[in-house]
């Protein structure tokens, strides 16, 4: 069913103000084909489950792509019954999470710290079977485009790279550690593929430097997720062909080693819509505001980064009162939620040739870090219903 005809089709069902996630499986399975096949053969495409864990979502990448990235024991749970190769790397991880990922036999590990180091030696040592490892790095420098920084700047991400050589012949020395490869993830949201392309080769020299060095037995690479969605100008996109290109031409600099992208946002953020229906349009202040039976609660991206999130309208031409219907006719409005806060705001003063009390919003790119990421329980609104539009 098109997005439209589900739209008409509720106003006409309910008198409940529409609010809905629509997610598109048969474009998510397309994008995702597309993305992996034009990839090298010495890349392996993981899908990082924290963008969108719906259970419909792994299970219409799981046949596609190489594996999962999981960070945490419950979405390890979400993704092992796929029964895909499994990556496994968080910051604070918990001793149960360490047991359920080698039970699960992840194929690699993330260390974080020392200490991650020493937990994992030591429960590695009490079932006596080595565990697979990757090392995460903290560069000492990152991709100055990206949106947020998880590397080259003090995060609680990774290792210190300086503290890499260290960490390193520790590992060397303990018993049931095997170093399998680096892990990189450095950035969100990135938006250049000539950017991405540097940080790749980057890693890649780095961690051959390091092989070299110490003598590990090296097999993959890890430059993590953290390819952008131009939400400012959806029209410019990331240019993936330019990224793919790049990737072909480094297969002479490869040596053996896979080269392992996680990407989260960039393979489900566009097959996601988030539609929901304005209640009241008003004046403030000599402001205009449209207030939706909605908001951060369920989409809590745009209020998280400060930004205006990418939308268009749908004009609904019922209206079911004897009274008139209040509307903004071609001047900026402000789009906010239903939530008692101020910072329930998902666009700020844009320009709209028309929208009225009872006209549905649709907020696309909602399909990566939306609902997950936001405070369903602030107010005790009822949640969004859940649609897939198309199948996979
Ligand atoms: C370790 C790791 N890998 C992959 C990703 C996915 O990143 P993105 O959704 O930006 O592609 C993240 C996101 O935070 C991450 O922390």
């Amino acid at each position: 069913m098109k997005m439209e005809h589900f739209i008409e089709q509720k106003k006409q069902q309910s008198k409940e103000p529409l609010c809905a996630y629509l997610y598109d499986l048969k474009k998510l399975k397309t994008h995702a084909c597309e993305l992996k096949n034009s990839l090298p053969e010495f890349c392996r495409l993981f899908y990082a489950v924290k963008a969108n864990p719906d259970e419909r979502f792994l299970s219409t990448l799981a046949p596609i792509l190489d594996g999962f990235e999981v960070a945490s024991g419950g979405e390890m749970e979400k993704a092992v019954r796929f029964k895909r190769p499994l990556l496994f790397g968080a910051p604070a991880k918990k001793d149960w999470e360490l047991v359920k990922a080698m039970d699960s036999g992840v194929e690699a590990l993330n260390v974080e710290s020392f200490h991650d180091l020493n937990r994992i030696g030591y429960l590695s040592n009490q079932r006596g079977t080595p565990t697979p490892v990757l090392i995460r790095v903290n560069l000492n420098r990152d991709v100055p485009e990206s949106h947020h920084m998880m590397s080259g700047v003090p995060t609680q991400f990774g290792v210190d790279e300086r503290e890499v050589p260290s960490l390193l012949r520790k590992a060397k020395s303990m018993n049931h550690i095997s170093i399998k490869g680096f892990h990189f993830h450095a950035m969100s949201n990135n938006l250049s593929a000539q950017a991405h392309l540097r940080f790749v080769e980057s890693c890649l020299e780095k961690s051959k430097t390091w092989r070299d060095q110490f003598d590990l037995p090296l097999s993959m690479v890890d430059v993590g997720g953290g390819i952008g969605i131009n939400y400012w100008n959806p029209e410019d996109p990331f240019d993936w062909v330019t990224l793919a290109a790049g990737l072909h031409r480094l297969k002479d600099q490869m040596d053996g080693l896979t080269l392992v992208l996680e990407l989260g946002r960039f393979l489900t953020a566009a097959c996601g819509s988030y539609v929901t229906e304005v209640l009241d349009v008003k004046k403030n202040h000599d402001q205009s505001f449209a207030l939706l039976r909605g908001g951060s609660h369920h989409l809590r991206l745009p209020a998280a980064w400060k930004m205006n999130h990418p939308f268009r309208i749908h004009a609904i031409e019922e209206w079911p009162y004897p009274f008139e219907r209040p509307e903004v006719y071609h001047e900026k409005v402000t789009i906010t939620g239903e939530l008692c806060t101020p910072n329930d705001v998902l666009v700020k003063s844009v320009y709209v040739p028309r929208l009225r009390a009872g006209d549905v919003v649709i907020f696309e790119y909602a399909g990566a870090y939306a609902w997950t990421i936001s405070h369903h329980e602030f107010l005790s609104h009822p949640e969004p219903e859940f649609v897939y539009l198309h199948e996979a």
